[in-house]
């Protein structure tokens, strides 16, 4: 059950405004200032409630309403990527995994998701205005997904970390890891020998030298790459003269994947 004390609202556009319900002002960005309790007061998920100039319905948000409400700062994984990782990594409930850095949780919200009550998401991030963001939206997430993995978070690099790692663990092993910084090499030798034999880890390398490094450091250490390589996505939308066509635009990079088994 979504906590009750938690509202998400979306506009015509589909922007969605996701906070605390608090008896006292708050500064919601792209609504202004209000109290939730007055301004919600017989409002339940499907009613329309005016805020300034806008309309907006209460919704029960799931994953994808999560994500466009989320809070920002480093660059985010999108679920074209975050989906590969769930797959390709074979993650499901009750598994234990190691995901760094946390940067604002895009990816970190995937992974959650899938984990269920049983599953232990252990979470790494060096700096702390990154974590404050991304810690906020896994306590967002955590108030309306039905289940939610226990989050061990530890400050710092990863491979300063194997004090508190083997402490998160106590005696556990890793499923899987899931490493998005610029050096994956430092990260993937510390993380291995809590990997369970049969346990994946994947890379997130923006450029090929670091998609190479990362490869590098995996062989070098006896992980077998799996899969590497890059996912294209092409939206279609209607045509104006009639009919489906591949929509105007790029097909952004975002970056490429590297997936090894242990
Ligand atoms: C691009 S962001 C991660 C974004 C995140 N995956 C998301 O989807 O929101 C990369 C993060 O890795 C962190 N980082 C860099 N080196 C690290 C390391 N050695 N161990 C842990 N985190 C690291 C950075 O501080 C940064 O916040």
């Amino acid at each position: 059950m979504p906590s009750p004390n938690w509202c998400a609202l979306m506009e015509e556009n589909g922007r969605m405004h996701i906070f605390e319900i608090v008896d006292e002002k708050i500064k919601v960005k792209g609504l202004g200032v209000f109290n939730p309790v007055i301004t919600l007061k017989g409002i339940i998920v499907g009613d329309e409630v005016g805020l300034g100039q806008k309309i907006l319905t209460r919704v029960e948000p799931r994953l994808p309403e999560m994500i466009n409400g989320m809070l920002r700062r480093a660059q985010t994984i999108s679920g074209k990527d975050a989906g590969q990782f769930i797959t390709r990594l074979g993650l499901g409930p009750g598994d234990t995994v190691l995901e760094a850095g946390l940067g604002s949780a895009g990816s970190a919200m995937h992974i959650a998701r899938i984990l269920g009550n049983s599953g232990h998401h252990i979470t790494v991030e060096p700096r702390e205005e990154h974590a404050e963001v991304g810690l906020e939206n896994l306590r967002r997430a955590a108030a309306f997904f039905p289940e939610f993995p226990k989050n061990t978070h530890l400050n710092g690099f990863v491979e300063e970390l194997e004090n508190e790692i083997t402490k998160a663990l106590d005696n556990d092993t890793l499923d899987a890891v899931i490493l998005d910084m610029p050096e994956h090499a430092k990260s993937i030798k510390t993380c291995y020998p809590y990997m369970s034999k049969g346990a994946r880890l994947a890379c997130y390398a923006p450029t090929t030298i670091q998609l190479e490094a990362a490869w590098d450091a995996c062989e070098e250490i006896g992980l077998t790459i799996e899969w590497a390589g890059e996912v294209i996505e092409r939206p279609w939308s209607r045509a104006s003269k009639g009919g489906l066509k591949p929509s105007k635009g790029d097909f952004g990079h975002t970056a490429f994947l590297l997936f090894a088994k242990k």
